[in-house]
């Protein structure tokens, strides 16, 4: 993308935000407290506090929202972010976002302009027309898609089969069909049947990375036939009938295969929504070539394998209920968050903010924040909040993401003019490198010694 583009958005922004506040460039920059958006922060040690660190911003998030408390009502601004997390084609440690904030929109209003926004740059920049994005809670596209950033692309779906499997000898399916943490799903694929061994070989090594056990399917050469017309590892260990109910509800014609999948419900989800990608691919059924959605409904908090929980979005995200529901079953709470998504990436994320101090210190309650934690961490909001803030929200869209989707390039590393490499080194300037002696002890930082064998 040129600059000429990149004017389109922050013109885009400006029209849809007339009067709002841009910040100076570099400003929101400032190393500052750690502002948490769930991945490790870069740290850097401050040499007239010894001891003490500063963190490069994840996001300038807590800056936007105090914007808005000291009544600037309207904020954007092109804003670099690092991030500290396992790198991915779609992820690089520094990138850039668009990053917008409003006093007194709802989720819809802010959905509204930011939709309006990447419209009008995909008809200006490629003279693409998107029309509505359709909006999708959470759990449907986990259920039908295996993904909270599903690729609508590809027509294929997951179908879950619990019912059919519970009592059947199979434990395989049975244990997981019983286990209300499991899911047991199907993936039809039309004409797959005609799929060699090797093939399906190797689908069930490529769904292994994300933890299956096994690939389990179903050939279904001539459904007429009955049981001799299946050709399947599995069948013979599961009545006739409910083979029967599993294949109507997959739509299974001949020459269709099935997949199946059955474990804890994550690995399963992951491990076929990632198949499903992959099969989209390697059979050439892409239906478009742009999908945009709307996912919306996430809940508060996901559990983590030690039974406490993590934020969905971040901590600043307002619940859908009260501070009485949601400490009684925060599991259960959702929030008042959305993402956008386009082909199968994460393009832009958001939320409505807590704009009440007692909201905002149950939601750190609920995530195992002590109140003497909270004053160190987030005193300047609490005390923010306390003072009557507006309600208000915001959005950030990757700036790289965008740029990566609209040239059509394979990774964000395309887009970015001096990209870290997968293990978030630069090859060029060799960084990260050692400091000599004299920087560290200016820094007030110690190494300690490298065992041999590292
Ligand atoms: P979030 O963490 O969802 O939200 O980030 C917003 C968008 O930034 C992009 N992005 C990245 N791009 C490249 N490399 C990365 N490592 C990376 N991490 C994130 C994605 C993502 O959708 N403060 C909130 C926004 C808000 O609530 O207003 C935030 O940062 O495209
Ligand atoms: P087994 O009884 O282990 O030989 O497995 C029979 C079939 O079930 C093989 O095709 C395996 O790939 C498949 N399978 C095993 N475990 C799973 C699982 N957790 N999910 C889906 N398929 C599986």
């Amino acid at each position: 993308l040129t600059q000429a583009n990149v004017e389109v958005i922050t013109d885009g922004i400006a029209e849809i935000l007339p009067g709002a506040v841009r910040t100076a460039d570099g400003q929101e920059r400032e190393v500052a407290r750690a502002t948490p958006e769930g991945a490790r922060d870069y740290l850097v040690p401050s040499r007239t506090h010894a001891g003490s660190f500063f963190a490069l911003p994840q996001s300038p998030q807590l800056f936007k929202q105090l914007l808005m408390v000291a009544g600037f009502d309207r904020y954007y601004q092109i804003a670099k972010c690092f991030r500290d997390e396992d790198l991915r084609a779609d992820r690089q440690p520094e990138f850039t976002q668009i990053d917008i904030e409003t006093s007194f929109l709802d989720e819809k209003d802010i959905m509204d302009i930011t939709e309006t926004m990447v419209r009008n740059l995909f008809k200006e920049v490629l003279g693409v027309e998107f029309g509505e994005l359709p909006h999708m809670p959470l759990a449907e596209a986990m259920r039908r898609f295996g993904s909270d950033k599903p690729d609508l692309r590809i027509p294929l779906e997951l179908v879950d089969v619990e019912d059919q499997l519970k009592d059947v000898e199979f434990k395989v399916f049975a244990g997981p069909a019983n286990d209300p943490k499991c899911r047991v799903t199907a993936l039809r694929v039309p004409g797959g049947a005609s799929m060699p061994r090797k093939q399906i070989d190797d689908y069930t090594k490529f769904v292994g990375i994300y933890g299956a056990k096994g690939l389990a399917y179903i050939k279904v050469n001539e459904r007429a036939a009955g049981v001799d017309g299946l050709q399947s590892p599995i069948v013979k260990n599961i009545p006739l009938d409910n083979i029967n109910v599993i294949l109507d509800r997959v739509g299974a014609v001949d020459g269709d295969i099935v997949f199946f999948g059955a474990d804890k419900a994550k690995i399963v989800s992951e491990a076929l929504g990632a198949l499903r990608i992959k099969l989209g691919h390697d059979l050439n059924l892409l239906t478009c070539e742009w999908a945009p959605l709307w996912v919306v409904d996430f809940p508060m908090f996901e559990e983590n394998d030690d039974g406490s929980l993590t934020a969905m979005h971040h901590p600043f995200t307002s619940p859908k209920c009260t501070p009485e529901e949601l400490e009684a079953n925060p599991a259960a709470a959702l929030s008042r968050a959305y993402d956008m998504v386009l082909n199968g990436t994460e393009l832009g994320g958001g939320s409505i903010r807590i704009h009440d101090k007692a909201m905002q210190q149950t939601v750190f309650r609920v995530l195992g924040i002590s109140e003497d934690e909270q004053q160190e961490k987030f005193g300047f909001l609490l005390d923010a909040l306390k003072y009557g803030a507006p309600p208000h929200g915001g959005l950030a869209f990757g700036l790289d993401r965008l740029v990566m989707l609209m040239t059509g390039a394979s990774s964000i590393r395309e887009v970015i003019a001096f990209p870290k490499t997968q293990s978030a080194a630069c090859v060029m300037t060799q960084a990260p490198g050692v400091v000599d002696a004299k920087s560290l002890r200016e820094l007030h930082i110690r190494l300690r010694e490298q065992a041999k064998a590292e």
